[in-house]
């Protein structure tokens, strides 16, 4: 089977639907490890009780990205994929060549549409009809890299953006773990 590790910042809730997903031993996943910036995120109380392996990595202690990205590269046990889930920080080089087209980012907007921190919010109070789900392989840049697997959200007459975060997270929980799973039965990883 194949391992992955999740980079996640806050609430988790898409790393709990990774979870939920490969918690038969035969669904082919081991999930080795959760990364997480912040010790005190509501994440890493679901990896406690999960019982996956937990990084925390306080930014702030390290002198420049570099080094705190060294000190993640160092801790990561050997996984074949890193599934970014809510990691909201800019990966720098050091984990991009740890890691050369093994890295993978979901994002809740139908790129190139609606990059950074608030794509629902943005795509809402633009007025798009459609809107949706982006899972991409991370590069260098802002939410920019090959895109893998995107789903469809219509926003409808009288939607709140309340409504529409609570669409897109629901198809994200399945999205993210099925576009992982392909991936890993596709042999791309
Ligand atoms: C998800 O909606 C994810 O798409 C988004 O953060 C949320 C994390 O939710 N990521 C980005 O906006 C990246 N630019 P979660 O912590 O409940 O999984």
């Amino acid at each position: 089977s194949k391992s992955i590790a999740v980079f996640a910042s806050g609430t988790g809730s898409n790393f709990q639907a990774l979870v939920e997903a490969f918690a038969q031993p035969d669904s082919g996943v081991v999930i080795k490890a959760l990364v997480c910036d912040h010790a005190l995120a509501p994440v890493v109380g679901k990896a406690a009780l999960a019982g996956v392996p937990i990084i925390t990595v306080d930014y702030r202690e390290f002198v420049d990205k570099a080094a705190a990205e060294a000190a993640i590269v160092s801790q990561l046990p050997e996984v074949d994929l890193i599934v970014l889930a809510g990691y909201m920080r800019i990966l720098g080089p050091t984990l991009l060549a740890a890691y050369p087209q093994r890295i993978i980012n979901l994002h809740p907007a139908l790129l190139p549409s609606f990059p950074g921190r608030t794509g629902i919010e943005d795509a809402w109070r633009y007025g798009v009809q459609i809107t949706g789900v982006t899972v991409h392989f991370v590069d260098a840049g802002i939410d920019s890299g090959q895109i893998i697997a995107q789903e469809a959200v219509r926003v409808e007459p009288g939607m709140s953006v309340d409504d529409l975060a609570r669409r897109i997270h629901a198809v994200e929980h399945q999205l993210l773990p099925a576009t992982v799973q392909r991936l890993i039965q596709g042999g791309k990883i």
